[in-house]
């Protein structure tokens, strides 16, 4: 695997590629990588000759400090992951690379009513540090293909809106999200749970197939909701932050019959301090 830290080399590396007539895809990361990225990897491998990762930890995403510097990093086991799933190219830039004038957080990407909900109501400047980030990259790398968890859905949706708006010639896909035995979807900071903490987490999963089961059997959308909400108040181990059905896409809060409509049941709570998120599909 060629590992790059400045935007030249891996620039003039993949520029060979690419007059080799190669495709590349692109599997952006903020490291600690867990089984999830490396099957982003491994579909990424299957549709394109030349496969790039990145790491990096982008401060301008995190609204919350203790968050960036709690979240886990090991590099060094990262790439020993990336050699065994024989990954072509690590990007691993710098702070001073990717921000060479100190943390910019000046200039604002608005993606509209998307980033005003969710993720985007409780972690206020995120996507825009997630917008700003992606399009250093893409620009950097421009491949044909990026690959993101499904896990991270509002991302997904807001990754779409900035590729149609910035016209960025590259194609998203979205890939399952990857869970533990338990239905933990698996997470960087899940290794900052205790083994306790990770069964207790695994009651998110439980719950939100519980609101699906009750959506497909055609159950009032308030109530599945409500019952969602109430199951996991039970566990005092975990703080919800929220639990809303909404339209896969707009993340517009889904109303009325629900049936033949494309709904997701997202969720966010803390436990043991640990920000976790999920989702499922209700009808796929
Ligand atoms: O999903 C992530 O890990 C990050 O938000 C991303 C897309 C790598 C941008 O920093």
């Amino acid at each position: 695997m060629q590992i790059f830290e400045s935007i030249k080399s891996i620039q003039a590396f993949l520029s060979v590629k690419k007059q080799q007539g190669c495709s590349i895809g692109f599997v952006p990361t903020m490291g600690a990588l867990h089984q999830g990225h490396l099957t982003l990897i491994e579909r990424a491998k299957t549709d394109n000759d030349v496969v790039v990762c990145s790491i990096y930890v982008n401060p301008t995403q995190f609204n919350n400090t203790f968050d960036l510097e709690k979240y886990p990093r090991n590099v060094d086991r990262d790439k020993i992951l990336l050699e065994n799933a024989e990954c072509d190219v690590l990007f691993y830039p710098s702070d001073e690379i990717m921000y060479p004038e100190g943390k910019d957080d000046s200039m604002k990407l608005d993606f509209g009513a998307l980033d005003k909900v969710l993720e985007g109501e409780f972690r206020p400047g995120h996507f825009s540090g997630v917008g700003l980030i992606l399009s250093k990259f893409f620009h950097i790398v421009s491949a044909d293909s990026v690959y993101f968890g499904q896990k991270d859905l509002q991302q997904c949706s807001i990754v779409q809106k900035l590729i149609d708006t910035l016209f960025f010639d590259i194609q998203l896909v979205v890939v399952p999200t990857v869970r533990e035995k338990s239905g933990l979807a698996m997470s960087s900071r899940n290794a900052r749970l205790s083994n306790e903490g990770k069964e207790v987490a695994a009651n998110l999963y439980e719950t939100l197939m519980k609101v699906r089961e009750m959506l497909q059997n055609g159950e009032d959308l308030n109530k599945a909701k409500q019952t969602g909400i109430n199951s996991i108040k039970k566990y005092k181990e975990i703080q919800l932050e929220y639990l809303e059905v909404v339209d896969r896409k707009s993340f517009t809060q889904a109303t009325g019959n629900t049936s033949k409509k494309e709904i997701a049941i997202c969720v966010a709570a803390f436990i043991e301090g640990v920000r976790l998120i999920d989702n499922v599909l209700v009808f796929s």
